[in-house]
């Protein structure tokens, strides 16, 4: 089954609000004929309203970087899914290995968070990977299994089939280390074997699996003409027009 690349810029705890329509002002200017990739940008929480009405109507789409599980109420600072909706956001990440390890993210909140946003039409991107001592340890197929069963745990094929998954080795991000392609792919091609066996094929076939950590314009190509690579989720290069453009054409046949 062909399945669009889906590239995603992750702006982590960067940009002010006139810094972010500045980058979005410039991306959309230079991807404005892109039909083939589904395009997206995670601003802050503050600045995703602003960035929201430059993209509406266009071939960008809206990402948070984070949500709370419950609709409204006593929960101090924090977002729910329905004020990203009501922001413009037609996409929140889910997960990211830095909320794992610095806010105590678990996969139970992980999915709690995923039912939330599928329960107000967001796409979720859920994050799954690796430290490096767990790959040194040869671990990684086992945390990867145990983020994506139990991240993923009680959502029906409808569901799962509205989601994309990026699998994101910890040491690769940030550092300049990319997993080579062929690493990515194996861990890519155990991802789709395991939500074969959660559900089914159809399922298994169709949902997106991005790659992330140190995707750059000059490595994008080997990643994504890798079979079960559909996609990037981009952090530094996603914070400049040119290398976050230059990826997204590196995804163009
Ligand atoms: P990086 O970050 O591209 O800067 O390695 C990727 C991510 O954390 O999503």
């Amino acid at each position: 089954m062909a399945r669009k690349p889906i590239i995603a810029g992750n702006w982590k705890l960067n940009k002010t609000i006139k810094e972010a329509l500045e980058l979005v002002g410039g991306i959309k200017e230079k991807v404005a004929d892109v039909k083939d990739v589904d395009i997206v940008v995670g601003p802050v929480f503050t600045a995703l309203s602003e960035v929201g009405k430059l993209t509406s109507g266009s071939n960008i789409g809206l990402s948070a970087q984070n949500l709370y599980w419950e609709e409204a109420g006593a929960f101090t600072g924090e977002v729910s899914a329905t004020l990203l909706k009501d922001a413009g956001c037609q996409y929140v990440i889910i997960g990211h290995s830095e909320r794992r390890q610095y806010f105590n993210e678990t996969n139970e909140t992980v999915n709690k968070k995923i039912k939330a946003a599928l329960a107000q039409g967001l796409t979720p991107i859920v994050c799954v990977g690796e430290n490096l001592e767990e790959r040194e340890g040869e671990k990684t197929f086992d945390v990867v299994r145990d983020h994506v069963t139990n991240s993923l745990k009680g959502f029906s094929a409808d569901e799962m089939k509205k989601m994309v998954i990026a699998y994101e080795p910890v040491w690769a991000i940030g550092t300049g280390k990319t997993a080579t392609p062929d690493q990515a792919q194996e861990v890519h091609a155990f991802i789709r074997k395991l939500l074969n066996e959660m559900h089914d094929e159809s399922v298994a076939e169709s949902i997106r699996l991005q790659y992330g950590g140190s995707v750059k314009p000059d490595n994008i190509k080997d990643l994504i003409s890798q079979k079960d690579i559909d996609g990037a989720l981009v952090g530094g290069a996603g914070l400049k027009v040119d290398s976050f453009v230059g990826i997204i054409q590196g995804c163009l046949s």
